[in-house]
């Protein structure tokens, strides 16, 4: 039996496959988190995807109750995929896109999909049920082809709405608003669109609101790379929303490993999740009886028109002061917090980490399983914090203005982080999962 890289602090599954965070709200004193899942096939292509689902009180220590959302009805059949939670009226409302593949010669992008937006519930989120189509293909404005998806519903000024991903006719990424007061009865209001093409599908979008200004993040499908930028196959980032459209994209996170972030707002903070993978990747990872994780969940903020990104207090203050030395004592389970530097090269073992001429480089050559490098032209360091686990590194740089997330698979066991700055080190609590079924 090879390592199986299991993460100390993070979320993934006992076995199988999982995408994207799907879900996520709160209910009755607990967060619920659901996500993609495949539990028959680590690859992600056995079974269709349903919803796995962790809930937790204080996001350490999760009940892990299997899987919430099964593709039970027709409308459905291949795979209940990404879709988002609201509570109204003390009651779990969910949405998400019913997949379904007709047999036989199809693009499967202009005939042969069916991608249906439905509502279900769920009485204590355990098990989504009640499940009906509220849109069908036919609903959707003719500028569609069959890929929309993953609907969020954001509460706005009184009301809901509803943004759906799109791939167009002429092959533009846009988003869908929709809007209702009872969640019931549906308008649509109109297309979103970027100022310039960005790619041919956004997947996954969401709209978070900041001191009036409005961002709609999503991952845009499609982007050519353009220096240091849009390095993925598929990138992930934000727009400024000024009504329908969609202006000034940045990519949120710049690292080998991270897409469809979802958000959640709870008592005036909202929390991103993101999938710590991503789609259609020409690298893989190592691990057999399990694929994917998910990303710490992180407070989300504007700052001067950028979204900031930070781990939750709730983790990040639990962790516990280790020293500032060159030997790591638990290697695999800390967070560096590092000054600023002009110049700056630090190892954590096969992790190779370098800043000089404003250019941020992360470089698993060593590690990464077919990852080699990704970049980020900053004009000055002022701090790097990163949390390092089993098999992922989460780097906050400038206190989260940018961010890189990547797995990595490193053959040792001891980290040893070397650099001509100071750096402290701090334990990160072990997370604590219960299972509460059988596979
Ligand atoms: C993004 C995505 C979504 C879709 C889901 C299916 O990773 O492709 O657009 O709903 O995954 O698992």
């Amino acid at each position: 039996m090879g390592r199986d890289y299991r993460l100390n602090y993070h979320l993934m599954p006992c076995k199988g496959w999982m995408n994207d965070p799907n879900g996520l709200c709160f209910y009755h004193g607990e967060y619920h988190i659901y996500y993609q899942a495949c539990v028959d096939s680590a690859a992600g292509n056995g079974s269709a995807k349903g919803w796995g689902h962790f809930k937790t009180k204080d996001f350490i220590h999760y009940e892990d109750t299997g899987i919430a959302n099964v593709p039970s009805e027709p409308f459905e059949r291949d795979g209940a995929y990404s879709g988002s939670a609201v509570i109204k009226d003390d009651q779990m409302h969910f949405f998400y896109t019913g997949n379904v593949k007709e047999k036989g010669d199809y693009d499967y992008i202009h005939a042969g999909r069916q991608h249906n937006t439905i509502h279900a519930y769920s009485k204590n989120g355990d098990l989504i049920e009640d499940k009906h189509v509220i849109f069908y293909n036919r609903d959707y404005p003719a500028f569609c082809t069959c890929h929309v998806r993953d609907p969020k519903i954001i509460q706005h000024k009184g009301h809901y709405e509803m943004v759906l991903g799109v791939r167009t006719q002429n092959d533009e990424g846009c988003a869908m608003l929709y809007e209702s007061s009872d969640l019931k009865e549906w308008k649509y209001l109109y297309q979103i669109k970027s100022e310039h093409l960005m790619g041919y599908m956004w997947e996954c979008p969401d709209i978070y609101e900041d001191k009036g200004q409005r961002y709609l993040i999503c991952c845009p499908q499609g982007l050519k790379k353009q220096g240091y930028d849009y390095e993925n196959v598929y990138d992930n980032g934000y727009f400024h929303l000024e009504g329908d459209l969609a202006k000034d994209y940045r990519t949120l996170d710049h690292g080998f490993d991270f897409y469809a972030p979802q958000t959640m707002a709870k008592d005036g903070r909202t929390i991103l999740i993101g999938w710590m993978g991503l789609p259609d990747t020409d690298y893989s990872n190592p691990t057999k009886s399990w694929q994917h994780a998910l990303t710490l969940p992180r407070v989300l903020m504007a700052e001067n028109g950028r979204l900031m990104q930070s781990v939750i207090p709730e983790i990040a203050e639990r962790t516990v002061f280790a020293g500032s030395g060159r030997q790591s004592v638990h290697p695999k389970r800390m967070r560096y917090l590092f000054d600023a530097a002009d110049v700056l090269d630090v190892s954590f073992n096969d992790i190779h980490i370098t800043y000089a001429d404003h250019l941020f480089t992360l470089d698993l050559s060593k590690c990464g399983q077919g990852r080699t490098q990704r970049h980020l032209v900053i004009n000055a360091l002022e701090c790097m914090e990163c949390y390092v686990d089993e098999s992922s590194i989460e780097i906050f740089l400038n206190h989260g203005r940018e961010t890189m997330t990547s797995r990595y698979y490193d053959g040792s066991d001891v980290l040893t982080a070397v650099s001509n700055v100071t750096y402290q080190e701090y334990e990160v609590p072990v997370f604590h999962i219960q299972k509460e079924y059988e596979i």
